[in-house]
């Protein structure tokens, strides 16, 4: 029986990625999942499931009894409130901790790496930026004698990914809108090399212990919006007109989302906070501690991993 990992946001897009690799890398692993497993990947891999939430505190102790590391990914990236956003993004890494703290007793700790983003380093910038950032301010405050380690990677990108969906499709209908100011630099990480990072940080755990790392794909200065159209559009075979979107029209479409959502209930996905992200000038990551402390190395490059991601949503018939 392999050591033993416990899992939470195992039935999103980037925890589906890492249940599948640390599966693959012959851990025993235990996911907390809100709704029992239904489709791809999780139904299919050998996992146990904890039924419950973050704000479940008896789950979260069933989830981290007796593991060896806790690997936690479960966020929101879309919320009506900043509230809605802090109550998962940093709550959330509180009532983790506390029950990590709560079952581990006076015995070995187990390693708690967080999942944040990028958009930590700038928590002025949205709700959730701020959120991420609260969620590490944290872990570090509170993890005592628990070692962690937090990684900040940029746009995850792949298949079964429903955000970047939107951008490839709207690409395929030969339109290539320019929301951002053309100095705005973007790095990008395939979700299979995001998820082999995670599998190596928790075999290089005490390398890596107490540090906050950033992670890409390896590109020097990251990505332009029109490298990464192109590129887009070079896979899906089309030549898209591009249009530059005025950042007031942007702003007034997603105060009138964020408005609708309010009534509504739901989570829009283009918000104030969002222009703001989308607009940033500077999300690109510059740290390479992952290799210079590890074996880890991204090996999907954009245009690879984006020709793939284009094929599996047309194999899956999403495009
Ligand atoms: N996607 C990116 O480009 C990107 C970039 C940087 C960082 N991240 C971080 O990666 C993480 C996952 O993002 P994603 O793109 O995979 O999002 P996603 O597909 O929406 O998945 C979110 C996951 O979190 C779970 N979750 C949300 N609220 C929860 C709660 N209260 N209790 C328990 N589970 C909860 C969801 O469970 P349900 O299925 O039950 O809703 C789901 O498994 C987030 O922390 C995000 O900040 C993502």
């Amino acid at each position: 029986m392999g050591r033993l990992v416990a899992l939470t946001g195992a039935s999103g897009f980037v925890g589906g990625h890492i249940a599948q690799a640390l599966v693959a890398a012959g851990w025993q692993v235990r996911v907390l999942m809100r709704r029992p497993p239904s489709g791809p990947p999780l139904a299919a891999l050998p996992v146990d499931v904890v039924s419950g939430s973050l704000a479940d505190r008896g789950s979260l102790q069933r989830l981290v009894e007796g593991a060896d590391a806790v690997v936690h990914v479960a966020g929101v990236v879309r919320a009506r409130t900043r509230r809605a956003f802090f109550q998962v993004n940093a709550d959330g890494v509180a009532n983790l901790l506390a029950a990590v703290h709560a079952t581990a007793g006076g015995g070995a700790m187990p390693h708690f790496l967080l999942l944040s983003s990028l958009a930590a380093r700038a928590p002025a910038v949205s709700a959730y930026a701020a959120s991420k950032r609260a969620g590490e301010d944290m872990l570090r405050a509170r993890a005592g004698p628990v070692p962690w380690t937090i990684l900040r990677p940029p746009v995850i990108y792949g298949p079964r990914d429903r955000n970047t969906l939107a951008f490839f499709r709207i690409i395929a209908k030969g339109i290539a809108p320019l929301p951002a100011p053309d100095a705005a630099r973007v790095s990008c990480l395939h979700a299979s090399d995001l998820a082999a990072a995670v599998c190596t940080l928790l075999t290089a755990a005490e390398a890596m212990s107490g540090q906050i790392c950033e992670i890409d794909d390896g590109c020097a200065g990251g990505y332009s919006w029109r490298t990464m159209i192109e590129t887009a559009a070079a896979h899906l075979g089309v030549r898209p007109r591009f249009v530059r979107i005025p950042a007031p029209l942007l702003n007034v479409v997603a105060a009138m989302a964020a408005g609708a959502g309010l009534v509504t209930g739901t989570a829009p996905i283009l918000t104030p906070g969002k222009v703001r992200e989308i607009r940033h000038l500077d999300w690109v990551c510059r740290d390479t501690r992952m290799q210079t402390h590890t074996a880890w190395r991204p090996r999907v490059p954009l245009d690879t991993g984006f020709a793939r991601t284009v094929a599996w949503y047309r194999r899956e018939k999403w495009l």
